[in-house]
């Protein structure tokens, strides 16, 4: 800590919330002025490991009594909204965890709040802090692979189980946000599908797959499920010249470009070129950590973040179709982006 360090309160300290702690505390340029849970096991458990963080069991005993220039909120995607209109209404800046909030017209709402507040709101979506994607960006803005034809990608394990939202809401926004940020654009189409396997008669789909159609023609097939025996984040990125295999599960081979590819040749014949791979070697600073710290520059310089308001908007918008399809068997469904 410094004497220009920036005070930071984080609200919500279950699964995800000590992460945040455990970064925040190893900034030289953040002061971490308290932490505040309604559940008192889960500030006993940040207690015994940081016996010097005020603690609090409201969101607002922690603003009152700490002033907090920034807080990060880690809690469940159904209280995002009300906790974070809370805070930039009292001047405070803001990091929510990804969903930025669970209607798109909430998103709006807050993005709005933070523009007339001169706030910064920015959204957890932890992967576009990551190394491998941003790696992957750099390929395909060279243009390595040819145009984009189509992604595909899985999110798949046991667990997190939530009960607030569906599995689509909570693992949704990490590839819709990869998706848009490798293309440049948001779908404009969507389609979903759901099932309901652990709680039928309480309905919130544990496995989604689901189809996005962006502006450029290019197709996106997803698949998520919180019921999986294995642990799988791959994404694979057919180019007209080449493809890329992305798997955040393997360090050693994380992105693999493979010159390989087929195109309808001259007389309608089909040509496929099958060459070699080339493994790029990528080291990974923790993406939290790189999320973190652009916050934290953000509040300090008032830039506006990477995945502000209006990218976290966008997304809600995408998931809110999503769910539309969804509930209607699959129907396809138009994206409608608002302005402010
Ligand atoms: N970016 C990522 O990779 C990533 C990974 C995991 C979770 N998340 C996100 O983090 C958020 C939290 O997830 P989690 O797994 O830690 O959930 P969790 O249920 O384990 O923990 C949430 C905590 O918030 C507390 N809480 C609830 N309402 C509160 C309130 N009004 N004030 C203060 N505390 C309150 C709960 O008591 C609980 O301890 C979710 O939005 C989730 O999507 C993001």
């Amino acid at each position: 800590m410094n004497n220009n360090s920036v005070r930071i309160g984080v609200v919500g300290v279950g699964y995800w919330g000590p992460n945040i702690i455990r970064n925040l505390t190893n900034m030289e340029e953040v002061q971490l002025a308290g932490v505040c849970d309604l559940s008192k096991d889960a500030l006993n458990r940040v207690k015994m490991q940081y016996p010097d963080i005020p603690l609090f069991n409201s969101f607002d005993d922690m603003i009152k009594h700490t002033k907090p220039e920034g807080v990060v909120i880690v809690t469940p995607a159904t209280t995002h909204s009300m906790l974070a209109r809370q805070a930039l209404e009292c001047g405070i800046d803001v990091l929510v965890e990804k969903p930025l909030a669970t209607t798109y017209d909430d998103a709006l709402m807050l993005t709005q709040i933070s523009k007339d507040n001169n706030r910064v709101l920015m959204v957890g979506h932890t992967f576009l802090y990551s190394e491998y994607v941003r790696t992957l960006k750099k390929i395909i803005a060279k243009g390595e692979i040819g145009k984009i034809l189509h992604i595909y990608s899985e999110r798949l394990a046991l667990g997190q189980i939530r009960t607030d939202v569906d599995v689509l809401w909570n693992l949704g926004p990490h590839d819709i946000s990869i998706c848009n940020y490798l293309i440049g654009s948001t779908p404009t189409e969507v389609a979903a599908w759901g099932f309901n396997v652990l709680n039928p008669v309480m309905p919130k789909a544990d496995i989604v797959v689901g189809k996005l159609v962006y502006p450029q023609g290019i197709t996106v097939y997803l698949h998520f499920s919180w019921l999986d025996p294995q642990k799988v984040r791959k994404m694979i990125i057919l180019g007209t010249e080449k493809m890329i295999v992305y798997d955040d599960t393997n360090p050693t081979a994380p992105v693999v470009i493979h010159d390989k590819n087929a195109i309808i040749g001259p007389e309608g014949k089909i040509l496929m070129r099958n060459r070699d791979k080339n493994i790029i070697p990528i080291t990974l600073p923790e993406p939290l950590g790189v999320e973190l710290r652009h916050f934290i520059h953000c509040v300090q310089t008032r830039q506006n973040p990477v995945t502000d308001g209006t990218h976290g908007s966008e997304i809600n918008a995408v998931l809110e179709s999503l769910s539309f399809s969804m509930k209607n068997g699959g129907t396809p469904t138009k994206v409608h982006l608002r302005d402010l």
